[in-house]
């Protein structure tokens, strides 16, 4: 009997705008939870959100809303994001959930029961950003050793979690079990950071509103870290519903960004299981960063990556609408084509750079000029020389027979491996091997020499190849699989078919294959390059001071409430004001909110002079897209009165905090 697949993603910080780095997570795990489904597995696929922790409190009192009024507005964001990037999940959490307050509540219970959480007086450091505790040994000159910024002296009583009587059991875990956490580089820095002695986890703090209170305890709340861990616990049923719980624990693959895996999935979390006396995940892997195209030199620290405080978030659905818009597709195979590209051009592990021209390069080469066209010459041929019916294969059909069983080999060996790209690769030899069938084969030859039995057998194996295609790139490419089904003619779904069926000959003869339009229309990269810069361009200062006034018909009559809450507008400061080159209109400025500092691009260099617009408090519109004007990187845009001509630039008449929000 086929067993089961228990995966799972990091649950997400609700404070970011989801972006490209939690996409990819998710969507590689939907890949495999998919492949799982397709051996005939029971598949529990998790992924979701954590909210607690203080920033969110204090960005919804930004916002003018309740914190739970926040935390549900973000994790919808988070949802819809990876429902459009069609992640299948079977389960979305949230760790605001009644259910999982209870249950790391009784998490917490049993440990302190046990002996293994006590209370002792903390006394280190903390780091405000990252709500993470430090000892004096672990800072990085004196700052944080994850994010690098400041940190602040933190002396308090708390509830410690025994770590430290874990170590060695965890280094004899990992000797054992080397597929335990990997790639095996991240492995060696578990072993190292656990090796060196790893001290008591600080798991509660002085009570805060948001938080999960200490059970028993009014004085403390649960540290967001050790709430967020057990989600993978609430999810597999765990103290709910025994039977949930033997079906699914442990997890087979835990799924996370070398970010979080050395302190938090790689120590504590086993370490919290040992003493819960349940068993360790099969695997806990962390792959690399996407990181954006000019940090892809030097060292990997955490604010290299794509984030959103550097102001360059890559938006995957955005993504996806630039390479429907300049090829023509249809938004759904954009979105599976992004996903493709995730998963193919970043080896698994490793870290990648995102580029929007390596999307379309790859979208050209692997989709248009591999996949698309082994459909697009094999379905003309099946109409013009059978009439558009699966032809019957005969006795010398089969031919691609080895190369069909060689992909879904390599494909299950390398995602068994998590290696996806890897598991891309050997699908598309199989695409490679199709197409250079078309060319040996030659069915016009055939046709013309009256070879009916060879030509039959070719469209016919032509045909079974894309069929097990179909079913192969499910995974990693759901929508497209179906598109290329139903253009065979095959009823059902692909991505319910079962891995096994990716073998020759199991295509029925007689059915009519239905062509429409090619999946993938090919972009002209150079024309591309340029209907992507006037979008950059037409998007960021619509309506504002003298640059590209709006059209009246634009502007709607009215907008709700709800439409006019989507501008996250903010109090900022002007920090640095200069000219830009060549670009009599145009200053680049430096704002900032407070905690954040951006450039902006602003169409006033005519009308106010730099050097007057130094210290002034304006209005800031802090959640336009990102884009280039003039050569500047523009990260928002200033409001200024004026329709054709900036007449003023809107400021308070009062003092208050930079980033307050506008409303
Ligand atoms: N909330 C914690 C996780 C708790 S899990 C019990 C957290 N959240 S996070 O929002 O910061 O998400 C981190 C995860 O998002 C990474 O581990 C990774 O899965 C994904 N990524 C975020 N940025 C990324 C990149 N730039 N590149 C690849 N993945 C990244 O940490």
């Amino acid at each position: 009997m086929a067993g089961r697949f228990y995966i799972t993603t990091p649950i997400y910080y609700v404070n970011a705008q989801p972006h490209i780095g939690h996409a990819y997570t998710t969507v590689a795990a939907d890949a495999l939870a998919r492949f799982h489904r397709l051996l005939g597995e029971d598949v529990l696929y998790v992924t979701g959100t954590d909210e607690h922790g203080q920033k969110n409190v204090e960005a919804a009192r930004q916002a003018g809303v309740t914190p739970q009024e926040h935390v549900d507005a973000k994790a919808a964001a988070f949802r819809r994001l990876f429902e459009q990037m069609h992640c299948s999940f079977d389960r979305f959490i949230r760790t605001t959930e009644a259910e999982h307050v209870r249950v790391v509540q009784d998490v917490f219970a049993r440990l302190r029961d046990s002996g293994d959480i006590y209370k002792g007086q903390y006394e280190g450091w903390y780091c405000v950003p990252c709500e993470t505790h430090f000892l004096e040994k672990d800072l990085v000159e004196g700052k944080c050793p994850d994010c690098k910024r400041d940190v602040r002296r933190a002396q308090t009583e708390a509830y410690f979690f025994r770590t430290s009587a874990y170590a060695e059991r965890l280094l004899r875990a990992i000797e054992e079990n080397p597929d335990l956490i990997g790639p095996e580089s991240r492995r060696n820095e578990v072993v190292a950071f656990v090796s060196q002695g790893i001290q008591d986890a600080c798991i509660s703090r002085k009570a805060s509103e948001w938080d999960i209170p200490v059970p028993g305890d009014p004085e403390q709340t649960i540290y967001v870290w050790f709430d967020a861990l057990v989600n993978y616990l609430t999810a597999a049923g765990y103290l709910q519903d025994e039977a949930q719980t033997a079906k699914w624990w442990p997890p087979d693959v835990q799924l996370l960004a070398k970010d979080i895996l050395v302190r938090f999935h790689g120590t504590i979390w086993p370490a919290m299981l040992m003493a819960l006396g349940l068993p360790l995940p099969t695997r806990i892997f962390a792959h690399g960063f996407w990181l954006s195209a000019d940090e892809s030199r030097g060292d990997d620290v955490r604010d290299r990556k794509i984030s959103k405080s550097k102001g360059d978030l890559v938006s995957p659905y955005e993504t996806a609408a630039q390479l429907a818009d300049v090829s023509g597709c249809k938004m759904d195979v954009a979105i599976d084509a992004v996903r493709y590209f995730y998963l193919r051009e970043m080896s698994f592990g490793l870290d990648g750079v995102f580029k929007l021209e390596a999307v379309m390069q790859r979208f050209n080469d692997d989709l248009a000029n591999d996949l698309g066209n082994l459909l697009n010459r094999t379905l003309p041929l099946v109409e013009r020389f059978n009439g558009g019916a699966v032809p019957t294969p005969g006795s010398s059909a089969g031919a691609l027979a080895e190369q069909i069983c060689a992909a879904a080999e390599g494909a299950r060996e390398a995602l068994v491996r998590l290696d996806l790209n890897g598991a891309l690769a050997a699908v598309w030899q199989l695409v490679g091997a199709g197409n250079r069938f078309v060319d040996e084969r030659a069915p016009w030859d055939l046709h013309k020499s009256g070879k009916t039995e060879e030509l039959d057998a070719t469209l016919y194996d032509l045909l079974d190849c894309l069929r097990a295609v179909g079913i192969l790139v499910s995974p990693f490419m759901p929508t497209v699989a179906q598109e290329i089904w139903a253009q065979l003619g095959i009823g059902g779904y692909a991505a319910e078919a079962a891995w096994d069926a990716c073998v020759a000959g199991r295509l029925a003869p007689g059915g009519r294959i239905a062509r429409t339009q090619p999946i993938f229309p090919r972009i002209d990269l150079r024309r591309a390059a340029t209907r992507l810069d006037s979008r950059r361009e037409q998007e960021p200062d619509r309506g504002k001071a003298g640059e590209k006034p709006m059209a009246d018909e634009a502007i709607p009559v009215e907008v709700s409430i709800e439409e006019f809450a989507r501008l996250d507008l903010r109090v900022a400061e002007i920090t640095t004001a200069e000219r830009v080159e060549g670009k009599d209109r145009l200053l680049k400025l430096t704002v900032s909110l407070g905690e954040e500092t951006r450039t902006v691009a602003a169409g006033i260099a005519r009308e106010f002079p730099p050097e007057t617009l130094v210290g002034k408090r304006v209005v800031l519109v802090a959640n336009l897209k990102a884009a280039k004007i003039g050569g500047v990187a523009s990260h928002g845009m200033i409001l200024a009165a004026g329709e054709q001509v900036p007449l003023a630039i809107v400021t308070l008449d009062r003092e208050c905090p930079l980033g307050t929000k506008v409303r």
